[in-house]
């Protein structure tokens, strides 16, 4: 069967990776997280007290490191592992996310994490999500989807997941959070967030999991049997 490359790209949490798992699953593709690479490389500058407004100190910390995707076999998705170590969890603490839509602007950061990218996406069959997927990474993918959501759902779905691991978090904390990064996100000078050329939209402010996994699996499947 013909392999394709499809692109989630939208805001922060409007459910990219959850969606990008349950079509990865059905279809037996391999799923990546590039949120987790800059991530990452937010954790490596921030342990290692990088300093990331000199350019020269960016380039220097980013030839220590390395990224890696490996399947964790209870859940059957992929962990990103820095230099080696497991830091799927870590990344998402909110000390990463603070920082982590400065570190993504860097035009070097991104340089060395598309470069990256693309090589994952070359034997095809890959889903990807992120912000610049459809735009800069896989300009030709196949399927690229748009995600959207009514902010006050993007909080609330935020909040619960980060309340999770952290029960002193507020609402009003994520809701900053959530704004700013949005904020920087489509606003850097280095391939801003925006829906790339022919992306389908996918508003699930009133959908189910269930509901758009049914609606991106029938775009799916009408790109791989060219129907
Ligand atoms: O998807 P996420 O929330 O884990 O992403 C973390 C940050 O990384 C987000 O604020 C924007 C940035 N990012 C990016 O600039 N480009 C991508 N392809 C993916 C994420």
């Amino acid at each position: 069967m013909k392999k394709i490359i499809i692109t989630i790209d939208g805001w922060s949490s409007t459910g990219k990776s959850t969606l990008a798992k349950q079509l990865a699953k059905a279809l037996k593709y391999l799923y990546v997280d590039s949120g987790a690479m800059y991530r990452a490389i937010t954790l490596y500058f921030l342990r290692n007290h990088v300093d990331w407004t000199d350019k020269q100190d960016v380039k220097k910390a980013l030839k220590q490191i390395n990224i890696e995707f490996q399947t964790n076999a209870k859940t059957h998705t992929s962990d990103v592992y820095l230099n080696g170590e497991n830091v799927e969890y870590v990344i998402r603490d909110m000390v990463v996310a603070e920082k982590v839509s400065e570190v993504a602007a860097i035009r070097e950061v991104r340089e060395f994490a598309v470069a990256q990218q693309k090589r994952m996406g070359e034997p095809k069959g890959i889903i990807m999500d992120g912000r610049d997927i459809g735009t800069v990474v896989f300009p030709h993918a196949e399927l690229k989807i748009f995600m959207t959501a009514d902010s006050s759902v993007r909080v609330e779905r935020r909040f619960k997941e980060m309340f999770d691991k952290n029960p002193n978090i507020t609402i009003e904390e994520v809701k900053a959070n959530l704004e700013m990064r949005d904020y920087i996100d489509s606003h850097r000078e280095v391939s801003p967030l925006r829906p790339a050329k022919n992306s389908i939209s996918l508003d699930n402010t009133n959908l189910t999991q269930k509901e758009q996994f049914q609606k991106a699996m029938e775009w799916a499947d009408k790109k791989i049997t060219g129907t």
